[in-house]
């Protein structure tokens, strides 16, 4: 039954927690002809959303007037509107609290789907978690409602893989991973997503799925902190680290660059090892070394880039204290406007602390909260760049006109490579 409701996109779908992922998810569906609903808890946002207005940052404009424009989507505060759902999508958020996952709202919103659960139904957890929340977790809450899982209903996991501000890998051609609790679970969960991507790859259970993703945010923190502590070598060595990286990355196999920085940001990265961490200090007992040692070099990055900062000055002449710098880019990352997590904002608070003058423009990020204060954008203009002792380029959008910087800058330190090799003499490289 569900199956030909799927098939034919009859299928009604609700969206628990309309962020980042919750929205992008909801206008995909809505653009393949589902209708669906996209519910959320905060009744500006859902304002917003109802009137067209794209107010949550990082979702592809073109996939929201798409999801639009198909005329199947509406959005609502009311809980109620997953009583009618055949498929219902959990996408609320999951932090981390002094090193500990918060599972709160998936725990929320999993008791609100099980007051509103009927027979038939299909659940898909999306929320990134460590292996056994689906099953220990949301299972038992949904099995409140009276309805036994596998029998009366069906649950699986998928993880969201998107990347904010990616333009080359969408929601569409990132092929989604997918475990269920049952064979059927599995096959239905996959049948819904073939209609919305281009590959699905199925997994034996909801755990593969779960740490399937979490691995993903653990390579990347790995290999961003290997060559980190790579960079803070290499400067200790005399050896430029982007020529080494450079040169590696010709190997045609066995390498994939990663680049040294100011430290990770984001939603993700800084975060979800954190699940994994803590649940193998939980279950086995002991520590997942080389990814505690990773959030360790990583975390340091702010400090030692701030560090190198007052070198720069120190090697023009000037003390940090009343030295004013111009951070570029508080972003986490190139072309985007997030600044949960951003390194950037580390590095400004230790220079503020050291009794630098921070000043900061991001075509991107109007606002950045830095040692309690909210700070604003300043107008990147000729003046602004002339008047620093040292321009900080933290984060290279593609905005910036680096030419133009460089001519009016007295002192350009480099945390990106931005400038490459052919620097002028001004500009310091990490
Ligand atoms: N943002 C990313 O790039 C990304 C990528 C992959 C995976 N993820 C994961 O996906 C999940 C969601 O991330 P996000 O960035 O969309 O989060 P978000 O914080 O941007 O949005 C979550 C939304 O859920 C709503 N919400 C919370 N509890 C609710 C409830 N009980 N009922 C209805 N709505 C509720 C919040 O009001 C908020 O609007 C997280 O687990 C995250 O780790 C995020």
């Amino acid at each position: 039954m569900l199956r030909r409701r799927i098939l034919s996109r009859h299928a009604t779908v609700a969206v628990v927690g309309q962020g980042y992922v919750g929205v992008s998810l909801a206008c995909a569906v809505s653009e393949v002809g589902f209708p669906v609903t996209g519910i959320d808890v905060d009744a500006a946002r859902i304002g917003d959303l109802a009137e067209g207005v794209l107010s949550v940052p990082g979702v592809n404009p073109s996939l929201f007037r798409a999801g639009n424009d198909a005329g199947n989507i509406t959005f609502t505060t009311d809980l109620d509107a997953i009583s009618g759902a055949d498929v219902i999508l959990i996408c609320v958020p999951t932090p981390v609290r002094d090193h500990t996952p918060d599972l709160s709202f998936v725990e929320r919103a999993s008791r609100d789907v099980a007051e509103r659960l009927s027979p038939g139904r299909l659940v898909l957890l999306e929320s990134t978690t460590y292996p056994g929340t689906t099953e220990d977790l949301v299972r038992p809450i949904l099995e409140t409602s009276g309805l036994v899982a596998a029998r009366d209903f069906l649950l699986a996991y998928s993880p969201e893989r998107i990347d904010p501000g990616n333009e080359e890998f969408g929601l569409r051609n990132t092929p989604k991973i997918v475990g269920g609790i049952s064979p059927e679970a599995t096959g239905l969960a996959t049948l819904f997503y073939e209609q919305l991507v281009e590959k699905v790859t199925i997994v034996s259970s909801c755990r593969a799925a779960e740490l399937a993703k979490l691995l993903e945010n653990t390579f990347r923190h790995v290999n961003i902190a290997l060559v980190n502590e790579m960079a803070t070598l290499c400067h200790e060595m005399g050896i430029d680290v982007w020529e080494v990286t450079e040169a590696a990355a010709t190997k045609p196999f066995g390498f994939m660059a990663f680049s040294p920085g100011p430290g990770v940001g984001g939603h993700c990265i800084p975060l979800d090892p954190a699940y994994l961490a803590w649940q193998v200090r939980r279950d086995a007992g002991h520590q997942f070394r080389i990814l505690e040692q990773a959030q360790d070099i990583n975390a340091r990055m702010p400090r030692y880039v701030a560090a190198r900062i007052g070198d720069a000055l120190n090697d023009a002449g000037k003390p940090v204290k009343a030295a004013r710098i111009l951070v570029l880019g508080v972003a986490y990352k190139p072309d985007v406007g997030d600044v949960r997590e951003s390194p950037a904002v580390e590095v400004m608070s230790l220079l503020i602390r050291r009794g630098a003058d921070v000043a900061f423009s991001d075509p991107h990020a109007p606002h950045v909260p830095v040692n309690g204060m909210t700070m604003t954008s300043a107008d990147l203009t000729q003046r602004e760049i002339s008047r620093a002792d040292c321009v900080a380029l933290l984060t290279p959008h593609h905005a910036y006109d680096l030419d133009w910087i460089a001519d009016h800058a007295a002192l350009v330190f480099d945390a990106r490579n931005a400038f490459g090799a052919d620097r002028r003499p001004n500009v310091v490289r990490l």
